[in-house]
């Protein structure tokens, strides 16, 4: 079972399960824009070995009918945008907080109890302003050499920022509680920012994928801030492959949570991705300043070591291969208009 199965991180989750033969069932209310997109194609690749509910996370007898037929699952429905939960943390709180506990007291309730991993956020450690943070022409960076080094582990003390900081974060905590507590077997990743094919990043959610959107089509891209926050990138197909190994290993790390993302390998500022798309497309992109958003990280940088010691799992897609990607993508898939196309020279070689 994968909630929010037709959204980004869930189809890519739901193409592997199928590739591998499993069957999979996608719980999913469709409310994310383009996201109907990706459950045709879906349903065209893999035909009945792919089942759909279209229902909401907040409905409880969905929820329990689903979970009831489920061995795995997989949690990504929510409301996924921080400026989204300013402007209704009632409708945030509903899906994030009440729709998780759905599915957790539903799995509780079940004879079988599967096993769940849940998808929550680096927003949970805040604004970690305290760890001294500096700057240089494009990037922001930590003063401490430690952190520097290793980017942020899931030792940092909890501090949720923004209502969508504490929902997730509300989530994340009856996810490992309700592994203490009633023994279910639940695993939490904390996510940075994940991009790659099947995603509709809009300049609420989705970033690179966004910008990239945004160059395609010759629009001007809007930085909140001066552009210089930096987050590790991790391509999605790197992401599924640890979703799968943590189903695989959840009997040896239930009740834990996970940083998850590109780690200090794969770090890039906004204006350096603004730069690397120039290179990648031929045309720099314009782009345009606006106030700072609130509960925006200057920094953040995942340390995934402790995954890592377990699972052997590190990204394989270096940050310029997955842009590159992602834009052959969104061109392949015609999110852009033919004639914004870019020439299959500029495509596969090297910076224009
Ligand atoms: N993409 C990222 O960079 C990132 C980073 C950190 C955390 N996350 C978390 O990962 C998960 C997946 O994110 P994504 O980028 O794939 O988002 P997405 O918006 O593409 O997918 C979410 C899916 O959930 C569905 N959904 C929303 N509300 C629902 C409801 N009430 N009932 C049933 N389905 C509902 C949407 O229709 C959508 O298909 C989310 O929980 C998000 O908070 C994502």
């Amino acid at each position: 079972m994968v909630t929010g199965g037709a959204g980004f991180v869930g189809i890519n989750v739901a193409d592997r399960l199928l590739t591998e033969g499993k069957k999979v069932l996608i719980f999913d209310n469709l409310s994310r824009a383009g996201v109907e997109n990706n459950l045709s194609w879906l349903k065209e690749k893999w035909g009945d070995q792919l089942q759909v509910t279209i229902a909401d996370i907040r409905d409880r007898a969905a929820v329990t009918e689903a979970v009831n037929h489920a061995s795995q699952i997989f949690h990504f429905a929510a409301q996924v945008a921080v400026t989204s939960s300013l402007i209704d943390p009632f409708y945030d709180f509903e899906v994030n907080a009440q729709g998780t506990l759905n599915l957790l007291e539903a799995i509780r309730n079940s004879e079988h109890q599967p096993p769940v991993i849940f998808s929550s956020t680096n927003k949970v450690y805040g604004d970690l302003d305290d760890i001294g943070i500096v700057m240089n022409g494009t990037r922001y960076y930590p003063e401490n050499t430690f952190f520097r080094q290793h980017g942020i582990s899931e030792k940092r003390s909890l501090d949720f920022h923004s209502p969508y900081g504490c929902t997730k974060g509300v989530a994340d905590q009856y996810m490992l509680d309700y592994a203490r507590t009633f023994g279910l077997k639940t695993v939490v990743f904390r996510m940075s920012c994940i991009y790659g094919p099947h995603q509709f990043g809009t300049e609420d959610q989705g970033w690179v994928a966004h910008f990239l959107i945004q160059a395609l089509k010759n629009k001007p891209i809007t930085l909140y801030g001066d552009g210089k926050q930096v987050r590790d990138i991790l391509f999605v197909e790197d992401l599924v492959t640890a979703y799968l190994l943590a189903m695989k290993n959840i009997h040896k790390i239930s009740g834990n949570a996970f940083n998850m993302g590109g780690g200090v390998q794969n770090t890039i500022s906004l204006l350096e991705l603004c730069d690397m798309i120039g290179e990648i497309t031929g045309k720099k992109p314009e782009v345009r300043f606006d106030n700072w958003r609130p509960s925006d990280q200057k920094y953040y940088v995942s340390d995934f070591g402790k995954f890592n010691a377990i699972t052997g799992w590190q990204p394989q897609v270096r940050t310029r291969e997955g842009v590159q990607r992602l834009c052959n993508w969104l061109q392949e898939n015609a999110m852009v208009p033919a004639k914004k196309r870019i020439s299959k020279k500029q495509k596969v070689g090297s910076p224009a």
